[in-house]
């Protein structure tokens, strides 16, 4: 059954909305009460997760086999897929992408307070992966193109102890990633990807992913291909592979199937359960054959959101250069002249989501806490955490949701 929600006729009626838009909701409000729903008028929200019956399908065919829902074919099929997609020679899932990144950087042997340059501008995740391998998380400015890693920021902040950077490209955004790269050669640095939110993004014709010595990807729900939950890391290395295998599951050597084989395994290590299971392989396999079509969907809607938001004076849109391939996981909006709480109360009072992606991490409590009184000045990031704003976007958000919103965003 459909879930929208609905608002009252007032907020309706207060929009002044052209006659298409009140039939679409009209129809809308038509079907709910069929539906027998009480709630009036829609609610828009953030994102819905696009699926198709031939995930259904794929995932009621593992369940209902009765067998290999921990470890099967599917993790090596995903596996396969994505070394394909990404033109790494290995590829590893995990249960998610925190885990593959803290996995990421046992494997490099980052410890001991061993420095890793990372933005502030993430979601936490980034920084946590660091201390909880031991290192220490050192924060870099964002440019104001792309919101990645500023590359001058970066020099700035490498020190005898810097082992590695790891730059985030933002809502599907690449950010500077080949001035980091560059960066990396020259300072001996290794470079490690955060991909979670770039799936499929790209530089001309190479995708992020594949700059550096390697990338983390997540497939959590809000992702542009999702398996509910979980991650991988590509990679070129062949030692980083193993070792990731190791740290995945409990430094256990696996050359088959631990629940279906009878060989003996060894455990030569310390590791974890950071497995991602057959079920969810099998998901992400049929979730990455239309990633292509899902990415095309995002940014035909990310197109009409960019024209139908053109005229309002306090929204900028994000402005990658040209050669950068967006793919936009988020659509994010620079909110000018002080408006960003305005428009998230009203957009609420119209039963509309917005998110604030991200508030900086270095200002979080927690991250506070730990550095004291040190907290470094971050200028851009603080900057744009003021003023960056999710707005509802998913591959199939209508063009009458949008309208919906501009008509609301119209009344500030
Ligand atoms: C930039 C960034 N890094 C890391 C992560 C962590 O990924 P996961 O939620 O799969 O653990 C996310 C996802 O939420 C993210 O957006």
């Amino acid at each position: 059954m459909n879930s929208y929600y609905f608002f009252n006729d007032s907020n309706i009626l207060d929009l002044d909305l052209d006659l298409e838009i009140l039939v679409y909701f009209k129809a809308l409000d038509r079907k709910s009460k069929k539906n027998k729903s009480t709630i009036k008028f829609m609610s828009i929200p953030l994102f819905r997760i696009y699926h198709d019956e031939e995930d259904s399908e794929i995932v009621k065919n593992v369940i209902e086999s009765g067998k290999n829902w921990a470890i099967g074919e599917y993790n090596d099929t995903f596996e396969k897929m994505l070394a394909n997609y990404f033109e790494r020679n290995y590829a590893i899932s995990f249960n998610s992408g925190t885990s593959a990144l803290f996995s990421l950087l046992l494997a490099y042997g980052i410890k001991n307070g061993d420095e890793v340059i990372v933005p502030s501008f993430t979601f936490i995740s980034t920084a946590n992966s660091v201390l909880m391998a031991g290192g220490k998380p050192v924060f870099a400015d964002i440019e104001l193109e792309c919101l990645g890693l500023e590359p001058e920021d970066v020099v700035e902040k490498i020190t005898p102890k810097t082992k590695t950077i790891i730059p985030v490209h933002y809502a599907g955004c690449p950010c500077k990633i080949k001035e980091l790269k560059e960066i990396a050669e020259d300072y001996n640095l290794l470079l490690l990807e955060d991909a979670a939110e770039s799936f499929g993004a790209r530089i001309n014709d190479k995708k992020v992913g594949s700059f550096g010595d390697s990338a983390m990807l997540s497939f959590c729900q809000n992702k542009i291909i999702t398996t509910g939950e979980g991650g991988a890391i590509v990679t070129d290395s062949e030692e980083i592979y193993e070792k990731l295998k190791l740290i995945r599951s409990h430094g256990r050597l696996e050359k088959t199937n631990y629940f279906t084989s009878n060989d003996g395994f060894s455990y030569i290590q310390l590791g974890y359960n950071f497995r991602l299971s057959n079920i969810l392989a099998a998901l992400g396999v049929s979730q990455l054959k239309k990633v292509d079509l899902i990415i095309k969907k995002r940014q035909e809607k990310a197109k009409y959101y960019n024209n139908l938001l053109d005229d309002i004076s306090f929204i900028e849109p994000l402005k990658p250069p040209r050669s950068y391939f967006h793919v936009y996981q988020l659509y994010s909006i620079f909110v000018k002249e002080g408006k960003r709480q305005i428009v998230i109360d009203t957009l609420k009072e119209h039963k509309i989501a917005s998110k604030i992606y991200f508030d900086p991490v270095h200002l979080s409590p927690f991250y506070k806490k730990l550095f004291g009184t040190k907290s470094p000045v971050l200028q851009n990031t603080e900057r744009v955490s003021e003023e960056i704003l999710s707005l509802p976007f998913h591959p199939e958000i209508k063009e009458e949701e949008m309208l919906l919103i501009k008509g609301v965003l119209d009344k500030i």
